[in-house]
């Protein structure tokens, strides 16, 4: 996904913005550029490939000189990388800069618009439409000239823009894309994503879809769609920049594995006080609660398996339908939601586009939507009826970990918090509510116990496919199991039911095949032994995650991890810190670009 950024105050701007890039890196791109206003014309420069050729081209940003820029990470959806296809863009004039996140939809008929008008285009991005449309509008006043081109756009953006005849501020404007704006001391940024300007300031301001901020040195001016001025929510960022970088670590994914014992422990600090459930910004009454008959739970990849986890949990405690769905599955399939439906979106970045339009499709048909999200003010914080904010921190790597994690947990302590208002809180539900608070350490045995998987991973990282299986949570935990090692390893990993390997995918078991079994539920553990059985018998070498304790397995498996034992329904937090490792380490003996995989990005903004 893209990033871009933005400064105006007193010191020179080009070095500050490739420093904020930088931040922006985990986000996924494949060229970057910046573009400053010197007082006299804007100058730019772009490059192709890492920010270090952009750093080497302007010298770390000493080469271009003025206190107002714009900057950009390019991650392509309209031509290819390359320097020309690289943003800024820049007016045929040479009036205006601009730097976008997002997709403008109707570039081809803007371009055909304007071609007609005597235009030329130098790139092949949706992009330069934007620019070259400032151009063709502007007569005079700036506001004038940036709304005509708003409404000439369908699509996602947020736009930062440098005019020349504005020579001490810039401007930016969202629409469906993630901004921030930063308020400093004499000095003022935008940013797609709270880390880029994070060492500069933690007062924040979100902007609404279409609010065009104008940025100085001295300040910023927010104006709505009717060119009033108004105010919107400021906040301040508890992080530290140190969450946001490496600690010494080798890759950000690691260090992430490293910190979900204190990420839940957070969690759970932020949601059970004095023994009860409590959220920040939801409150259900019984009412609202017994008059439900169905969840859906909607969410993307590692979030999906997190809301699988999270659908046996409700189901078990609650005893209330709760349907899973892949969010670009469930936003074209006309699901049935009323006011009687209450629909759970999870996401960490809070920007993925197909769950922010199944939210969206929820809301128009009446059903309340409750957000699970790791990023505060992201789309889908602002536009949920209520919100969850997990309590992950910055999550860099674009392989979550610390934010599956949360999400899983934070889904069983809504279940526990809906039981309490169904009034079901005999059976488990104090043994769970107990069970929850030793996740912390059992996750953090994990990790202490990591060699174990750097040895298997030492062992297997040569694989190219690997199957990984389960039952009930411990088929989710497998989805997501093989999610983690295919997408930074490559290697092919698939997940199956182990119930389903009978019905087609034991064909490709042969001799070597390496399946992962996950076996870490006491009432599915014999049936999935059986599984395990079955494919040993065809020649597979099984690593199977259990329990302590469990011994039957030995005779199934090449490898036994053994973790620490809880109840069924709160292993997955445990088992997936494995995985995590597990993939981790075969990714680092292969030797791939573990926080950054190639065609991946840390939000997923486009359909
Ligand atoms: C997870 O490791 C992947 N990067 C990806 O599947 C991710 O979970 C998915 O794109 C959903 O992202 P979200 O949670 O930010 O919506």
């Amino acid at each position: 996904m893209c990033g871009i950024i933005g400064y105006a105050g007193k010191k020179q701007a080009a070095p500050l913005l490739l420093d904020g890039l930088k931040m922006l890196e985990y986000r996924g791109y494949d060229s970057s550029g910046i573009a400053v206003f010197d007082g006299g014309e804007i100058k730019m420069s772009k490059a192709k490939g890492r920010l270090e050729n952009l750093d080497v081209l302007t010298d770390g940003g000493k080469k271009l000189g003025g206190v107002i820029g714009i900057g950009h990470t390019r991650w392509a959806t309209h031509g290819e990388p390359s320097d020309i296809n690289s943003h800024p863009h820049v007016s045929e004039t040479g009036r205006f800069a601009v730097v976008h996140n997002g997709i403008i939809e109707n570039y081809l008929d803007i371009r055909e618009f304007l071609t007609a008008k005597g235009f030329t285009f130098k790139s092949q991005t949706d992009t330069e439409v934007v620019v070259q449309l400032l151009e063709y509008y502007h007569k005079g006043d700036i506001f004038e000239t940036i709304r005509k081109t708003l409404n000439k756009l369908k699509g996602s953006y947020a736009l930062g823009i440098l005019a020349v005849f504005e020579p001490n501020k810039f401007f930016a404007v969202r629409k469906d894309s993630p901004l921030v704006i930063g308020l400093g001391k004499r000095e003022n940024f935008v940013a797609s994503d709270i880390p880029a300007v994070l060492k500069h300031t933690r007062s924040f301001i979100l902007p609404d879809d279409k609010d065009i901020a104008v940025v100085d040195g001295n300040g910023v001016l927010l104006y709505n769609s009717n060119h009033e001025l108004v105010e919107r929510k400021r906040f301040e960022v508890d992080w530290d920049v140190e969450s946001a970088k490496k600690n010494g670590y080798p890759h950000f994914m690691l260090k992430e594995i490293h910190e979900q014992p204190k990420a839940v422990e957070q969690t759970i600090a932020a949601c059970i006080k004095g023994g009860e459930i409590a959220f920040e910004n939801v409150d259900y009454s019984e009412e609202y609660v017994k008059k439900l008959d169905k969840l859906y739970i909607v969410a993307c990849g590692s979030s999906y398996h997190a809301g699988m986890i999270g659908k046996y949990f409700i189901e078990r405690n609650c005893r209330i339908p709760a349907e899973i769905d892949l969010a670009s599955e469930f936003r074209y399939r006309r699901p049935i939601l009323d006011e009687n439906t209450l629909t759970v979106v999870i996401s960490q970045s809070g920007e993925t586009a197909d769950t922010i339009a199944a939210m969206r499709e929820a809301k128009e048909h009446s059903s309340r939507v409750l957000a699970i999200v790791n990023v505060v003010g992201s789309t889908i914080a602002r536009e949920a009826d209520d919100v969850i904010i997990t309590r992950a921190g910055p999550e860099m790597a674009v392989a979550t970990t610390k934010g599956y994690t949360t999400q899983v947990l934070t889904l069983q302590l809504l279940g526990l918090y809906l039981a309490g208002k169904l009034g079901r809180t005999g059976g488990e539900y104090a043994k769970y509510l107990e069970e929850i608070k030793c996740l912390p350490s059992a996750m953090q045995e994990v990790i202490d116990g990591k060699e174990q998987l750097q040895i298997l991973a030492s062992k297997y990282f040569g694989n190219d496919k690997a199957f990984f299986i389960g039952r009930g949570n411990d088929y989710a935990l497998a989805l997501e199991g093989a999610l983690k090692l295919k997408e930074i390893s490559y290697i092919h990993a698939e997940s199956y039911a182990a119930g389903e390997l009978k019905h087609g995918t034991i064909s490709l078991i042969e001799q070597g095949s390496l399946v992962i079994a996950c076996l870490t539920g006491d009432e599915l553990y014999d049936k999935t032994l059986s599984n395990a059985e079955e494919v040993k018998t065809r020649g597979a070498l099984v690593i199977a995650l259990v329990k302590r304790g469990h011994t039957a397995i030995e005779g199934q498996a090449k490898h036994v991890v053994e973790l620490p034992a809880l109840s069924d329904e709160i292993m997955p937090c445990v088992a997936a810190v494995s995985l995590q490792l597990l993939a981790y380490y075969i990714a680092a003996a292969r030797g791939c670009d573990i926080d950054k995989p190639r065609n991946l990005a840390k939000s997923v903004t486009v359909e």
